[in-house]
């Protein structure tokens, strides 16, 4: 009896200390009229994307920011009606990132109707919550375009131009595209030497023919350019894809050829487009793949300050400086952490550079505070990943490039190294002794990441690409002799669900 009033006691002065002491420790009160709610998964119904997401600021009551994780006091709610009128399914993930800042999103897998979006901090509303969205809610698979490109770019918000698309299309005005394909073939598919897919659009309609041995990465371009035909009615194009690592296109060798390529780099003429590997990423969001451009923010994060001091990698083989990286590491044991995880091009020198290290989860790099990117065989597609964690990126001078390189500057999103890792050390001393300094191009790496390379971006991305280059399309976009039609699938269990409200289905069927 006596032992249990006690048990009783502690317990109570246990919650008061939990509530009140720990409460008033805090140096700051989060006002929630005053935190910001952002980002375009409040606006769901304007425009489709696999995964709606949205961002959480804390503000405090004198309307500074907070800088500071508040743990797991937000809860959002995305409640809508399925078109039977049945609670719509809805998977919604809230990811802390550490620093006062949250990410929301959500994936939708049914169309929803009347549906409001609670954001809840400790039960209150927040900033404008409840969010009331006036029209349904279409899942990623209904077909239902908003009208043709340049009306979805507008809706999205996308920015009228790229640099980089203006620079890869510069050569090319008129294009004559029988040409392209006659001398293509002749130059790359001689004994099926490359592999490249030409794509036809055509009345928002997918076609293509691939040549070459290796064309299953092919299923990376099918997927977002169905993923764009179901969002709008694209112009009618052809152009050919290289499904190869490297970039393809002499400049020297006349007439230059028009090559979309996942990697660029300076000694070819291809024209980039967001890597299959961030593309995937954004369709398969919450889905197939757990490591993508959200994710990468927040996982089990710890801050800076808890973070150690060394620099850390892991990878395959794929390129001499990687196994360079390995000595320069052993040297430097109490600045680095390398290892490769996989032999494949040196084999015969795994004796020396091994033994290869167990992969580990990418979201435990960011226990270190210094990432280091080295090229593989071509840019390494991590690259956005690592500046999207809460690490610093020290990144090795490179020819090779992704579509968003340009943007960046050393010093400002990332600490450069030289190609032959001769000054890395260096860099690494440097970043040890500024460590405020390291910290902020960390910072600005993320924010980056944050402001240009979410699903909005990759789609905005290529839709600029689609319609830059239809303008200079000269000849008629036909469907080739021979070529597959690629269906742009929807879920054919739901087929109905989506009735789409701007498309008359008597009329399709
Ligand atoms: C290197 O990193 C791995 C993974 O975090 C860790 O298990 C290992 O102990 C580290 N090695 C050294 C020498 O610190």
């Amino acid at each position: 009896m006596f032992t249990n009033m006690l048990k009783a006691w502690l317990v109570l002065i246990y919650i008061f200390c939990v509530y009140c002491c720990v409460g008033r420790g805090k140096k700051f009160k989060v006002d929630v009229k005053r935190t910001k709610v952002y980002g375009p998964g409040l606006q769901p119904d304007k425009v489709v994307y696999p995964v709606r997401y949205f961002f959480i600021e804390l503000y405090d009551t004198k309307g500074n920011r907070i800088q500071k994780s508040v743990g797991n006091s937000f809860k959002v709610q995305v409640e809508g009606e399925t078109t039977q009128g049945a609670y719509c399914r809805v998977w919604t993930q809230v990811l802390d990132r550490y620093d006062g800042s949250y990410i929301v999103r959500y994936r939708t897998y049914q169309t929803c109707r009347n549906t409001n979006i609670h954001v809840l901090y400790n039960h209150q509303p927040v900033a404008e919550s409840p969010y009331k969205i006036s029209g349904p809610i279409y899942a990623e698979d209904c077909y239902c375009p908003v009208g043709d490109i340049t009306s979805w770019q507008e809706l999205a918000g996308c920015p009228a131009s790229y640099s980089q698309i203006d620079h890869d299309l510069r050569n090319f005005h008129e294009v004559d595209f029988e040409l392209v394909l006659k001398e293509a073939t002749k130059r790359f598919n001689q004994a099926g030497s490359r592999s490249f897919c030409n794509y036809v659009v055509k009345d928002n309609k997918l076609y293509r023919s691939c040549f070459g041995q290796h064309v299953g990465f092919n299923i990376f371009m099918d997927n977002i350019l169905q993923s764009m035909l179901r969002k709008m009615v694209l112009p009618d194009i052809e152009f050919i894809i290289n499904l190869g690592d490297w970039p393809l296109v002499d400049p020297k060798v006349k007439p230059l050829l028009p090559i979309f390529s996942w990697c660029g780099s300076e000694d070819t003429a291809d024209i980039v487009m967001p890597t299959y590997d961030i593309t995937e990423a954004t369709l398969e969001m919450m889905g197939r793949v757990t490591l993508d451009l959200l994710s990468v923010q927040s996982n089990n994060d710890i801050p800076w300050s808890r973070k150690k001091a060394n620099a850390f990698w892991r990878g395959r083989d794929s390129r001499r400086e990687r196994l360079d990286l390995i000595t320069l590491a052993r040297e430097n044991k109490h600045l680095m952490n390398a290892s490769l995880t996989h032999f494949f091009f040196f084999k015969d020198e795994e004796e020396k550079y091994g033994p290869k290290e167990k992969h580990i989860s990418f979201f435990k790099f960011f226990d270190y505070k210094y990432q280091i990117n080295i090229d593989g065989t071509v840019a390494a597609y991590r690259f956005p990943y690592l500046l999207g964690g809460s690490s610093v990126v020290l990144k090795q001078d490179s020819p090779y490039y992704e579509f968003f390189y340009p943007d960046l500057e050393p010093y400002v999103h990332y600490i450069p190294f030289k190609r032959d890792l001769s000054d890395l050390i260096e860099k690494i001393e440097w970043a040890r002794s500024n460590d405020e300094k390291a910290r902020v191009i960390g910072q600005n790496g993320r924010q980056y990441v944050q402001e240009n390379l979410m699903a909005k971006d990759i789609y905005c991305y290529h839709a600029a690409l689609f319609k830059e280059w239809s303008k200079r399309l000269r000849s008629e976009v036909v469907v080739r002799k021979g070529m597959e039609f690629i269906p742009t699938r929807e879920n054919e269990k739901r087929f109905g669900d989506c009735k789409c409200h701007r498309l008359n289905r008597h009329d399709e069927l």
